[in-house]
């Protein structure tokens, strides 16, 4: 059984209105898909990374990773492909390039969550090992409500128990042939989900949650970078 990880990195990223996409962008001195490619080639278990990227940014990625190879262990373990219009399609681009078995097991990590730590890769890749499936999921610490949206803005229509919520984060991990059996239901469905484990339930497939951390954010908009780089420069003292 081998272990993968798929980062996709092919987003705009509008809502950080930066000149370039956020996974571009420097967080203490790397960029920031360089931080999250550091994580996984950190952990001994994972064969090797494929990375989603839009086509015109695959010189400058693979410039960036001959760049870190040495440093970080990336030589030979670190595969480019395009990505695609949305998430999903970017993810299932590279899980069509993977030479995987159905028993061999996924990572999907978003490129934009640069402080993802090895116990939680490990922790994530246990879980798959005895449940098929599992993501990392945050327990929600505030009062959850649903809403409708209205023309006078948002009402409230239920108060969610908050046990039963977790925010999810990534990796989300599967076993290969779960995964590529969910997103072809998908695909034949015309469904697009947010996350990977939205196209594994649909199918009827039972997804564990191992714990996130409010560390593990996921740089979406501006004040997100400071805070990320907090995190960062308190691991590193
Ligand atoms: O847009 P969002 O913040 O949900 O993006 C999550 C991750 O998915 C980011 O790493 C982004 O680069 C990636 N993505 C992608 N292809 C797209 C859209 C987003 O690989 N078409």
């Amino acid at each position: 059984m081998q272990v993968f990880a798929i980062l996709p990195a092919a987003g705009i990223g509008t809502r950080m209105a930066a000149s370039q996409p956020k996974q571009f962008l420097e967080l203490h001195g790397l960029p920031i898909l360089v931080h999250s490619l550091r994580a996984f080639a950190a952990v001994p278990r994972v064969a090797a990374i494929y990375v989603a990227v839009r086509r015109n940014e695959i010189e400058r990625v693979e410039a960036q990773i001959a760049e870190f190879s040495n440093q970080f262990s990336f030589a030979g373990r670190i595969h480019v492909v395009e990505g695609g219009d949305s998430r999903q399609e970017s993810v299932a681009n590279a899980l069509a390039a993977l030479p995987s078995q159905d028993n061999d097991i996924v990572l999907v990590h978003d490129a934009v969550r640069p402080l993802i730590d090895t116990a939680t890769i490990e922790r994530t890749i246990d879980a798959v090992v005895e449940h098929g499936a599992a993501i990392v999921g945050l327990p929600a610490i505030d009062t959850v409500k649903q809403v409708e949206r209205t023309a006078h803005g948002a009402l409230i229509t239920a108060t969610i128990p908050r046990e039963f919520v977790v925010l999810a984060q990534t990796p989300q991990g599967f076993r290969c042939g779960i995964l590529r059996r969910a997103f072809a239901e998908a695909a034949a469905d015309g469904f697009v989900g947010t996350d990977e484990a939205s196209v594994v339930e649909r199918a009827g497939l039972p997804v564990a949650v191992v714990p996130g951390s409010q560390v593990n954010l996921k740089i979406t908009q501006p004040g997100d970078l400071a805070l990320a780089e907090f995190y960062l420069q308190r691991q590193a003292q």
